[in-house]
């Protein structure tokens, strides 16, 4: 974590005392935006709604009635976590990828730790602000230790190289979902070719269902998600010096089903022109253009079984609620298979 240097900010804001924002995420933050907005069909990588602030208003969105994912996946883990622990084979290291504030692993951890003296957590997410969190809810494990990485993925997943024992690979909350299926793939095979055989991978996945299930999911009675979506244009204007204003900004929410996913836009209300700050030039809006700023893929067991199995993991099992709403899902490295093509 650095200080900010002064220079990111517009002279007409005034500049906060600590900026928990290093200069080199400044400059990702600001090649994020040149590549997405400076384009007829904007967008923005998911990774940029996940600063403290984001971070902090997803956690309510796990909370909310309309937002059944969180609820359903920390369920079928309440009621499993053994058999999937016995199932993975008791790994002694357990890594998560977009760990957050770790809330459901909690559950993963304690019946590991049910099982072995001594365990190795690494969480890994964009936020340090979620990591620390996880750290202090995690302390009541005494047998446990706690090794937090931030690092986005699959860009910085370097960590993984270092000499581990079996490892457990965590990645939870359908947020595999939120990668376009190349990227996904992507995703996935880097990972893999970062395990050793015999290592595990549990990945949740959120399944099809209605549209009138999945809608409110992502666009609740109170808001939360929509200040969430909007929360990635106050961090533009924060990082960049852009000036979006925030108001003229409304929360769109679609489910396409013929590519199985929902879209989250912010849609610009009338015609507008906004400054990129450091990027150094102005875009403009036509009334309604949109900004897509993340899609939530919903998977059939097909499809997770194609994906994993593309990206050379052998599926061993799924575990489902009783709805059939969500899906964890145990994969391995086989024994002696090629490392999976880029
Ligand atoms: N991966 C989760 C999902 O797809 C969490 C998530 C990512 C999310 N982006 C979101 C939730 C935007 C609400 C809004 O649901």
């Amino acid at each position: 974590m650095t200080m900010a240097s002064a220079a990111v900010w517009s002279s007409q804001r005034p500049a906060p005392a600590f900026r928990s924002v290093s200069a080199a995420s400044v400059r990702a933050v600001a090649d994020a935006v040149r590549e997405g907005l400076l384009r007829p069909r904007m967008r923005l990588p998911p990774w940029l709604l996940y600063d403290a602030q984001g971070s902090a208003l997803f956690e309510d969105i796990t909370e909310l009635p309309e937002y059944y994912l969180t609820r359903t996946e920390r369920g079928i883990l309440a009621k499993h976590a053994d058999e999937i622990i016995e199932a993975a084979g008791v790994p002694p290291h357990v890594i998560e990828l977009g760990a957050g504030t770790a809330s459901k692993t909690q559950l993963v951890l304690s019946a590991l730790l049910d099982r072995q003296a001594r365990v190795v957590y690494t969480p890994v997410d964009v936020s340090a602000a979620a990591l620390s969190l996880a750290q202090s809810k995690l302390k009541r494990f005494r047998r446990l230790t706690v090794r937090p990485v931030v690092a986005r993925y699959p860009e910085e997943l370097g960590f993984l190289a270092a000499p581990f024992g079996r490892r457990l690979l965590l990645f939870l909350g359908s947020n595999i979902g939120n990668y376009d299926p190349p990227s996904a793939r992507k995703l996935l095979r880097a990972v893999r070719r970062h395990l050793l055989p015999g290592d595990a991978l549990l990945i949740g996945t959120d399944l099809r269902k209605a549209g009138s299930v999945l809608v409110p999911a992502y666009d609740d009675a109170q808001g939360v998600t929509a200040r969430f979506n909007k929360n990635v244009l106050v961090r533009i204007n924060r990082d960049v010096g852009a000036m979006f204003d925030i108001d003229r900004f409304e929360h769109v929410v679609r489910w396409n089903h013929a590519a199985s996913r929902i879209e989250l836009y912010l849609a610009s209300m009338g015609a507008q022109s906004v400054w990129l700050g450091t990027v150094g030039t102005e875009i403009h809006f036509a009334p309604g253009q949109r900004i897509h700023t993340e899609s939530s893929y919903k998977f059939t067991h097909a499809m997770i079984a194609r994906l994993l199995v593309d990206a050379g993991f052998r599926l061993e099992r799924t575990w489902n609620d009783e709805r059939r709403w969500f899906g964890l899902h145990l994969a391995r490295v086989p024994k002696r298979s090629p490392s999976p093509r880029r």
